[in-house]
């Protein structure tokens, strides 16, 4: 079996490992790749962000399962094309990814299933947009309609911060992404993200993961792509987890009942607010850094279980979890999610590996003249995994301060309130 995985960060090094620790022993590649997936997958050169370079590829060098990473190549038909040559494709065609691709498409496809999210209006006029902000105040959150990397939502606690995310939107910072910019309510509570593998019918719940996505500790500082993640988590009980796994269950039967075949990965992004959970935002894939810490815990073969899903057969299969906790802490460059400088030496993952429990999942790396430098702003994932959260964030923090390049920067906080819930801190 040959399976190609579209992406280069620490969730793509993370789904090639648990690919590769598959009974059917498939021959993996990866594109672009990284650092870490080389050693695990050939690494292939190819534009992931133009499908048709992708089917070309893939048309050269037959596989029997491409796993799309990122949103980009599925909001543009990545799905679509490698059905129209036969190739199954874990991940939605671009009718189901939009639930990613245009945050406007989410909220009405919420409004008419009926699932709990905040209100929210959208503009494509600055002045309209800035009206509607001066009648709702403050906080509130301003969004780019569009895909923008996680890069186009503002959390504004004053109403200057609200202006200026709707200026930047209609001033072109997100290009067309934010020539709609969505103003939604502001929910108070703890954030949980909650991922589904589906076929469209049938939703096998993950793990309940917590991001961290500002960039310093404490959640100050400016948004990132997620700055580390632990799971369990404590605050999610059972009557909560099975609210929004219900969430989940209703958005896949919404979508089906429009005639949206969805297969791959539903993410739900919730908040947690004294009213039960709701949706912040749902996302058509694997969560990054999320899937770092929920993939190490599945017992069962993800080789079958993305099968079951292409294959519209998941009823079959049952999914089965270590009982372990896992932290993972991002090791950022100097500057990120700011610019930042790349090609600087990583020292010491070698060594971060040995400790046990440990895997450092790559993110923004390469090899250049076979030495592994920096090529991203979150350039490593240090993942461990202990029977309790207290030794899992132990373990990371111990193997994290075995690794060091010019200007790393991390958060020390990562699974703190998870120890805080706990009563253990
Ligand atoms: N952890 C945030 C995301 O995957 O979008």
């Amino acid at each position: 079996m040959r399976i190609l995985v579209i992406g280069g960060g620490g969730r793509e090094h993370a789904i090639v490992s648990a690919l590769s620790r598959s009974a059917h022993q498939p021959e993996l590649f990866c594109t672009p790749g990284n650092g870490g997936t080389a050693e695990l997958a050939t690494n292939v050169e190819i534009d992931i962000e133009d499908p048709a370079t992708i089917v070309a590829w893939v048309e050269m060098n037959p596989v029997d399962l491409v796993v799309v990473g990122p949103e980009v190549p599925l909001v543009v038909g990545l799905a679509n094309l490698l059905a129209v040559i036969g190739v199954p494709c874990f991940g939605p065609k671009a009718a189901g990814a939009e639930i990613e691709g245009s945050k406007i498409f989410a909220k009405d496809l919420m409004a008419r299933h009926g699932i709990p999210t905040g209100k929210a209006e959208a503009f494509d006029v600055k002045e309209d947009a800035l009206k509607y902000l001066e009648e709702q105040g403050v906080p509130i959150v301003v969004k780019a309609d569009g895909l923008a990397a996680g890069k186009g939502v503002t959390v504004a606690m004053d109403i200057e911060a609200a202006r200026n995310a709707i200026t930047a939107c209609f001033e072109g910072e997100f290009g067309e992404a934010g020539e709609v910019v969505v103003i939604e309510e502001y929910l108070e509570g703890p954030e949980c993200s909650l991922l589904a593998f589906t076929d469209g019918t049938t939703v096998l719940p993950m793990l309940p993961a917590q991001d961290h996505k500002r960039a310093y500790d404490g959640d100050q500082g400016p948004n990132t792509g997620g700055m580390g993640v632990y799971t369990p988590v404590p605050v999610v009980d059972e009557a909560t987890r099975a609210e929004m796994v219900s969430i989940l269950e209703r958005t896949v039967a919404g979508m089906a009942s429009e005639g949206i075949d969805y297969r791959g990965v539903l993410y739900g992004g919730f908040i947690l607010t004294a009213d039960g959970p709701k949706v912040l935002e749902f996302n058509a894939r694997f969560g990054d850094p999320e899937t770092q810490v929920v993939l190490p815990l599945l017992k069962t073969d993800l080789v079958d279980v993305m099968l079951a899903t292409v294959e519209k057969r998941l009823s079959e299969i049952t999914l089965e979890w270590s009982d372990d906790a896992a932290v993972s802490v991002v090791l950022a460059s100097g500057g990120y999610p700011g610019s930042y400088t790349k090609e600087i030496p990583i020292d010491g993952v070698a060594e971060a590996n040995q400790v046990p429990g440990v895997t450092v999942f790559h993110a923004g790396t390469m090899l250049k003249d076979g030495a592994l430098v920096t090529n991203g702003g979150r350039v490593l994932n240090v993942t461990a995994i202990a029977p309790t959260m207290a030794e899992a964030r132990t373990r990371a923090y111990e193997a994290a301060d075995k690794i060091s390049f010019l200007g790393m920067e991390y958060r020390t906080d990562i699974g703190l309130k998870a120890l805080q819930a706990l009563g253990e801190a």
